[in-house]
């Protein structure tokens, strides 16, 4: 048995050896994951600056430095998420203290086999301002917190011995409108490379011919040369079809011919290969297929390196006129805009949270995300190609002239180029990358040189895809700004739609609604009676700090869902929208923001009057709205009505019928409580305790059915929804018993332990009948038996000032939310239970699995 074992044992160790020689020989290149291990210290105050408490320490990046006291960490990593919410600071960025100096570091060894490679460190998000030293050399720098970026470690680095890399971020010299998250908040990559390697980013992938029996892939790969001599290289392609899931076939489906050039010492040169792929199998985003294509490098007949990644055939065309086409198909775009934090993790990245907030949008018939304002992780874009959703990548919010004394526009001039440069190369394979946008609302809307100068930026590293830009000012679409894009990007400004396309000019030009709508409320608040309009005419009375979910209120610049889709109806020729927001954001608080805070910072006497009169309006000192309203989604990510109402358009062939408000008013026996039903139907007859309400029909360009008058009685309400007269859908709304019981329902039953994947749990206070109870929020525990953790706990409320981070939360409006992983490496089951007081407590096993 022994011998067995010990010649298996051989046998295995013989066939990695060779299998690693081989893979060696194969491709020098590897990538490895580089965000364990590291080691942080945060100070409020920097080195050079007066204040003496908690003041950065000088020459952290010496390695003579002692960082042995400071935190142990994994990257991802925001600080800021981590803080405490304080009424002290800015509601604008989440009451929360991102603001600071954060250092990083990390020891690391490079192996004496590694000698003579080329060794680089891949950042794909840093914020801000970072600053990187290796062994106490500065190696580089990179302001754009959101911007993907590469350094050279090379020279630097020692083989064999211990090497310390530091990371300096400085927060406090870079403002936001939004909750921007604070430290090595996205991945971190060591990659090693042969002196001959293909460019950072450096393989560009087309499709300049799309037909049936036949697709031509195009390949523009960049090889640099970083041997002390000239030397002829030939480069190589082999594309793969990959299976559904994301796995490449084992044989490719087409393969290039080879190119031969010399490539100069220290110079870099691009190779071109077209490769025809028969019958190419179309990316789209109700099914998005995808290819790999690999690149071979060859010194001679040595592989010097390989570098893979993923494309897609897809048509894209945009019309003046007749909208947007993919695939030679009209397709509305039906899209959100996101900022980049993902609730109760913050900015800190996370492939599942951002994976189950495509999945909900998908459900709500979304086809597309705008990252506003800024690069997204590279992550996001992958799901978008994986998940079928069309993205739109945006660059910036400011140009040369700042929102903020420290936002972008302080390093514009110096590093715009840069910037858009990393934001193209990086994203410019991916399918599902549909538009570049230069900007959303910047002040240099009267610049159109400035604009077509960053267009010209793009179209240098990209001419296939077209840019917009994201305009809020009323003339752009006709002063002539319109003309340095490529297609009009128009936020809001519903009433100068008319006035685009009357302009002869504007001919060839066409328009999409980059941000829509900003419609504001709160998941499962109502207040009596309906306000319509400016917000500061719907806020629903002193001391209260959520605002009404029957989706009528917006400020002044903006509108209704229904507004909105009256003007898309009459203008066919938009290609669509993207509804500010899909989800609830940290910061942002509109319209609860200006407090005390703010009144002390006021320049002016104005300034200040106008505070004060709001907060006497409010009846507070301070306001406590620490996120966003403006989510379709809350910032948990629970469904606030509007996703319905979404659904309703988006996904007009989906049978659903939506009632609101819930139908617990005991203080509203007898009164007037209007009740709104969003359906895909275009009829529906509304039932009160069995009566009928009457049946109301959609008019033209109504989007919503209205029983304005129904007096409360406890009880049931039912909907009966038909389309073309023929019953469609139904709804039921019940009165509800008291909380009795809670309910748990994971996202998914299974977890893998590799200490990224997470599982979201909805917890329901729930009445003996299982209805949830909507206006309870009794406080409930979690706790995990088993080899599992508490990640966030979140209820939706952007009022409260717990931390994600207690085991303990009140419910929101009948719901709360846990979120959890299991202990990395863990194998088996876990459980994760929720106890309130006075409830039937519950619980929910997690399966480990790989
Ligand atoms: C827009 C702006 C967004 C957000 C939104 C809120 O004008 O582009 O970033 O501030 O208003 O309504």
């Amino acid at each position: 048995m022994k011998k067995t074992l010990t010649s298996t044992l051989l046998i295995v160790a013989i066939a990695i050896c060779i299998s690693e020689t081989l893979c060696a020989q194969e491709s020098p290149r590897s990538r490895e994951s580089f965000n364990e291990g590291w080691k942080f210290i945060k100070f409020f105050n920097a080195a050079n600056e007066t204040a003496t408490s908690d003041r950065e320490t000088a020459n952290l990046q010496l390695p003579s430095a002692d960082d042995s006291n400071w935190r142990s960490l994994d990257l991802p990593h925001d600080w800021g998420i981590e803080g405490q919410f304080s009424d002290t600071l800015s509601n604008e960025t989440g009451l929360l203290p991102w603001k600071g100096i954060g250092w990083y570091r990390k020891h690391f060894v490079i192996s004496e086999k590694d000698k003579g490679k080329r060794i680089y460190v891949d950042f794909d998000g840093a914020m801000a301002n970072a600053k990187i030293w290796l062994n106490g050399k500065f190696v580089g720098e990179w302001p754009y917190g959101y911007a993907s970026f590469r350094l050279d470690l090379t020279p630097y680095i020692i083989t064999g011995k211990e090497n310390i890399i530091a990371v300096r971020l400085d927060t406090k010299n870079f403002d936001s409108r939004w909750y921007p998250g604070s430290g090595i908040y996205r991945n971190v990559w060591l990659v090693k490379t042969s002196q001959l390697h293909i460019a950072f980013n450096g393989v560009f992938c087309t499709t300049p011919e799309i037909k049936k029996e036949k697709g031509v892939l195009s390949v523009s790969a960049e090889v640099e040369n970083h041997l002390n001599e000239s030397v002829p290289v030939t480069v190589k392609a082999s594309v793969f079809k990959l299976n559904n899931r994301f796995e490449p076939a084992s044989a490719p489906v087409a393969e290039s011919e080879d190119v031969i050039a010399n490539v100069q010492c220290m110079k870099g040169h691009y190779f071109r290969l077209d490769i025809p792929v028969p019958e190419p199998v179309l990316w789209d985003i109700d099914d998005p297929e995808l290819y790999r294509v690999v690149v071979t490098v060859l010194q001679g007949t040595t592989v010097a390196d390989k570098y893979e990644t993923n494309f897609g055939f897809r048509t894209l065309n945009f019309t003046a006129r007749d909208g947007f086409f993919l695939n030679g198909r009209r397709v509305e775009v039906r899209g959100v805009c996101n900022h980049h934090d993902l609730g109760a993790l913050g900015a800190a990245f996370n492939t599942r949270a951002a994976e189950r907030q495509l999945e909900i949008l998908k459900e709500m018939g979304c086809n597309a995300i705008r990252t506003s304002h800024n690069p997204p992780a590279p992550e996001l874009v992958d799901l978008c190609d994986k998940m079928g959703f069309l993205i739109q990548v945006e660059a910036f919010d400011t140009w040369r002239t700042g929102k903020k004394d420290k936002d972008y526009h302080i390093h514009f001039d110096a590093w715009h180029e840069e910037d858009l440069r990393s934001m193209v190369r990086r994203d410019r394979n991916h399918p599902s990358v549909f538009m570049w946008s230069i900007g959303n609302e910047v002040p240099d809307q009267n610049n159109p040189a400035l604009a077509k100068e960053l267009n010209n930026i793009i179209k240098y590293e990209d001419n296939t895809r077209p840019v917009t830009s994201g305009c809020n000012d009323g003339e752009s679409g006709t002063n002539g700004f319109q003309k340095s894009l490529d297609i009009f990007g128009i936020n809001y400004n519903l009433f100068n739609y008319q006035r685009f396309f009357d302009l002869k000019d504007n001919a060839l030009q066409g328009m999409i609604s980059t941000e829509s709508t900003s419609t504001i409320s709160s998941r499962g608040e109502y207040y009596f009676p309906i306000k319509q309009g400016d917000l500061y005419n719907s806020l629903p009375g002193k001391g209260i700090f959520q605002l009404s979910s029957f989706d009528v209120a917006y400020p002044g610049w903006a509108a209704t869902p229904d507004q909105q889709w009256t003007l898309l109806d009459k203008f066919p020729a938009v290609m669509g929208e993207f509804v500010w927001t899909g989800f609830d954001y940290l910061g942002e608080t509109t319209p609860y923001y200006d407090d005390v805070t703010d009144l002390a910072k006021a320049q002016t006497q104005e300034r200040k009057d106008h505070i004060n009169k709001w907060l006497e309006q409010l009846g507070t000192r301070e306001i406590p709205s620490r996120s966003s309203y403006f989510g379709i989604m809350d910032i948990a990510g629970f469904r606030k009505d509007r996703f319905y109402l979404y659904q309703s358009r988006w996904r007009s062939d989906l049978p659903m019928a939506h009632i609101l408000p819930h139908w617990n008013w005991p203080e509203r026996k007898g009164q007037v409580t209007p009740v709104q039903v969003y359906t895909s139907g275009d009829e529906a007859e509304l039932f009160l305790n069995g009566k009928s309400l009457g049946k109301k029909k959609k008019g033209e360009y109504e989007y919503r059915l209205r029983w304005d008058n129904v007096v409360y009685q406890p009880g049931e309400l039912k909907v009966v929804a038909y389309i073309n007269g023929q019953k469609w859908a139904e709804d039921v709304m019940k009165t509800t018993g008291r909380p009795y019981q809670l309910s748990m329902a994971a996202d998914r039953s299974a977890v893998d332990p590799d200490g990224k994947d997470l599982i979201y749990i909805t917890v329901r206070i729930e009445d003996k009948e299982k209805l949830t109870v909507p206006r309870s929020n009794n406080l409930i525990s979690f706790s995990i038996e088993g080899a599992g953790k508490i990640v966030a706990v979140d209820n939706g409320d952007a009022t409260s000032h717990d931390p994600f981070t207690i085991s303990s939360k009140k419910a929101f409006n009948g719901l709360c939310l846990v979120i959890v992983k299991a202990d990395k490496g863990a194998i088996g089951s876990f459980i994760v239970k929720a106890e309130s007081k006075g409830l039937k407590t519950t619980s929910v096993k997690i399966d480990i699995a790989r």
